[in-house]
């Protein structure tokens, strides 16, 4: 696994103007574009300078790298060209970094100046992320046009993307006052992700930029620059030395897949395939969708926040933001969402546990919007009644039925299924066998019958993913049960209140608690012991809370949980764990890349308790990779949830 760095604060950019008028970073002591025009800077200098619109005509894939995401009119001249060309590709990713992001009001000051753009630049600030560190992906024009924002160090940013590049575009501040951006590193993290043929050009003419370039692969040539500058660069990736590892994309032809499950995660999959134009089966052995885990009655969406910004909180944060976009997009429709977006209370563990949260919350400086300490007082005023001890409090999460998203999902595959057919869903058939047919899976049932056939399985089937290939990774099947506490007797929050469990606000009369981790238990159905733990956590967070409440009376919901040894989900391509055990000498010192992996076979499974934050990013990271797209998670990420995690630790310690 790639090395943890330190939590990076996301400060916000200054607005101000320089005597012209063009917008002027006091910081760097440079405009943000040319004096001249904005736009026509944009279309000479960046889309012209790499032969664009003509290089991406036809295409189905084409993607922009952009250092200096800055107001975004690189990024919205180029949707536009993108728009107005009847020869346009099929999907548009552009990926940009930006350090100092600008306020979304700030925006909006910015983009007033540029009418023209209007009709797109207010759905890029609707879209506006959280200026949070890491990658946004934003979708737009029925998700044709695809946003990645890293907010991030571009060095950093640049070696962590998972992406190859069609066309640079360099658009730091003068070289002189801003060489972080220019540096001879970053032009050689940028040509790792060129094939030959990647183009790249900038406004700039500075002979150092011409030799970076130049010293990492590129050949680099003068043209006439735009406005009151006399030349530019452009140029294309054609390094004179053998590149190791170049990057490949290899996307499948036939875009055809199973997928097994129809719970949270496999309905996130069918939806992100569909929207690419995939055929999917989706097969689950239910008589309806979200016939197990995914069928709670209620589940918690929700940030988590650590102090050294962890790969728990980047995930979790990534998929909390991601879930919450394709969540609205998916209802876009719909006038009353199902989710009750509350917020949730997530209390501390002890009073040293609380001055931590404190201490973290300053020191992350997370925006208010997301994430900020409350104290006991004002978790009690939050709740609307005392609570033990303060903790976080996250503004925009909540609770929701987990089914109605796994609804809402296959609706927006079906009504969005790009260029192909909406999903087929296979109910009430259970895939008890995977065939491999010369280039074709085939899933069939306990008697032999091929339910369906496909070069591409993905196994979103949660623990039962084990019985049908070897995970390479100890899964446990985890049991958890929910107690339905009619109010009153119980004294219900205003809103979500975590910690050791959770209390949720009540709906029709009903909080639910939860959820217990019952490590030794099978029983699929509630019991009194459960629901009795239930109140006593409910009783501690909530003092008062439970009284009058008897364990023994209670209804509740049972599940189980798909837990890896790390608690972090398995998704990617599956590892051929026969083939690494028999070939272990060779795989000494192995990477990511080196294991043998099985051809067609992914998977998307082992949620753990976090389902409803994890399951949509994760299947759009899957998605990508079967498209050979941009990854929407860095490196350190990909490989935080890739299956072949344990494999290859187990390899490193010499113990597969
Ligand atoms: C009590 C409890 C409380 C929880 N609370 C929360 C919470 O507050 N927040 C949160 O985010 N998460 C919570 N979780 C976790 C969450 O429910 C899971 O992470 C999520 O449901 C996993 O979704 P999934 O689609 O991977 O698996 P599942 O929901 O288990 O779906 C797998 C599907 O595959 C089908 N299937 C399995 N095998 C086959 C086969 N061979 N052939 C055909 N179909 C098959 C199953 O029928 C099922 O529909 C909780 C879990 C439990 C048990
Ligand atoms: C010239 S402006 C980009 C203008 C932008 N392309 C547009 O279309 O509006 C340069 C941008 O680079 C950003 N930047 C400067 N140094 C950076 C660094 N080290 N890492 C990431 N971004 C940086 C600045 O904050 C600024 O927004």
């Amino acid at each position: 696994m790639r090395g943890e760095r330190p939590a990076r604060r996301i400060v916000p950019a200054t607005l101000a103007f320089d005597a012209s008028g063009t917008p002027f970073s006091p910081q760097f002591g440079d405009v943000y574009h040319s004096a001249d025009s904005a736009i026509g800077q944009a279309h000479h200098v960046f889309l012209h300078g790499n032969d664009l619109p003509a290089r991406w005509a036809g295409k189905r894939v084409f993607t922009v790298v952009e250092t200096g995401f800055g107001l975004g009119l690189n990024f919205l001249a180029t949707w536009q060209a993108w728009r107005d060309d009847p020869q346009r590709c099929a999907r548009l990713h552009f990926v940009s970094i930006e350090r100092w992001p600008f306020a979304r009001a700030d925006l909006s000051t910015l983009h007033a100046r540029h009418a023209e753009l209007a009709p797109l630049s207010s759905q890029l600030r609707a879209a506006w992320p959280p200026l949070l560190p890491g990658l946004h992906r934003l979708h737009f024009d029925d998700e044709r046009v695809t946003l990645t924002l890293a907010f991030d160090e571009a060095l950093e940013a640049v070696r962590g993307f998972a992406l190859v590049a069609d066309a640079f575009y360099l658009d730091g501040f003068a070289p002189d006052r801003n060489p972080a951006m220019w540096s001879a590193p970053l032009f050689r993290a940028l040509a790792r992700l060129a094939a030959p043929g990647t183009t790249v050009a900038t406004y700039s003419a500075a002979a150092a930029v011409r030799d970076g370039l130049t010293g990492a692969g590129f050949v680099i040539e003068k043209r006439s620059g735009f406005g009151r500058k006399r030349d530019m660069l452009s140029g294309h990736y054609a390094p004179r030395w053998a590149v190791p590892r170049p990057p490949v994309r290899v996307a499948w032809r036939e875009r055809h897949a199973i997928v097994i499950g129809a719970g949270l995660s496999g309905a996130a999959v069918a939806s992100r395939l569909a929207a690419r134009g995939w055929r999917v089966d989706l097969i689950e052995r239910g008589t309806a969708p979200s016939g197990a885990a995914s069928g709670l009655r209620a589940g918690v969406f929700q940030p988590h926040v650590s102090r050294d910004d962890n790969l728990l909180s980047r995930f979790t944060r990534a998929g909390f933001l991601y879930a919450m976009r394709t969540w609205s997009d998916a209802l876009d429709d719909v006038a009353t969402p199902p989710w009750h977006r509350c917020g949730v209370l997530q209390l501390a563990d002890g009073a040293e546990n609380e001055a931590r949260v404190a201490d973290a919350a300053v020191a992350l400086a997370h925006p208010v919007e997301y994430a900020l300490h409350a104290t006991r007082a004002d978790a009690s005023a939050l709740a609307g009644r005392e609570v033990a001890i303060g903790g976080w409090w996250f503004p925009v999460a909540g609770f929701v039925r987990p089914a109605a998203i796994v609804q809402a999902q296959l609706g927006h595959a079906a009504r969005h299924a790009g260029s192909g057919p909406a999903p087929m869903l296979h109910l009430d058939r259970d895939v008890a066998s995977l065939q491999r047919d010369g280039d074709l899976w085939s899933a069939r049932d306990a008697a032999g019958a091929e339910i369906a056939a496909a070069p591409v399985v993905v196994l979103a089937n949660a623990g039962d993913a084990a019985r049908l290939v070897d995970p390479g990774a100890d899964l446990r099947r985890i049991r958890g049960q929910q107690s339905y506490l009619r109010t009153p007797p119980f004294a219900a929050p205003r809103v979500v209140v975590g910690g050791d469990g959770y209390v949720l606000p009540a709906v029709d009369g009903i909080a639910v608690a939860g959820a217990t981790y019952d490590l030794e238990s099978d029983d699929p159905c509630p019991n009194a012991v459960s629901h009795a733990v239930n109140l006593d956590r409910a009783e501690r967070m909530l003092p008062g809370s439970a009284a009058g409440v008897d364990a023994a009376t209670l209804d509740g919901g049972v599940g189980f949980r798909c837990v890896a040894a790390d608690r972090l989900p398995m998704v990617g391509a599956m590892v051929d764990v026969d083939h690494a055990r028999t070939g272990r000498a060779a795989l000494t010192g192995a990477h990511f890349a080196d294991l043998p992996r099985i051809r067609g076979l992914y998977g998307a499974f082992a949620f753990a308790s976090r389902g409803l934050s994890w399951s949509a990013l994760s299947a759009e990271a899957l998605a990508s990779e079967l498209d050979a797209e941009p990854s929407p998670l860095s490196h350190s990420l990909l490989d935080a949830i890739d299956p072949g995690r344990f494999v290859l630790k187990a390899l490193r310690r010499g113990a597969l």
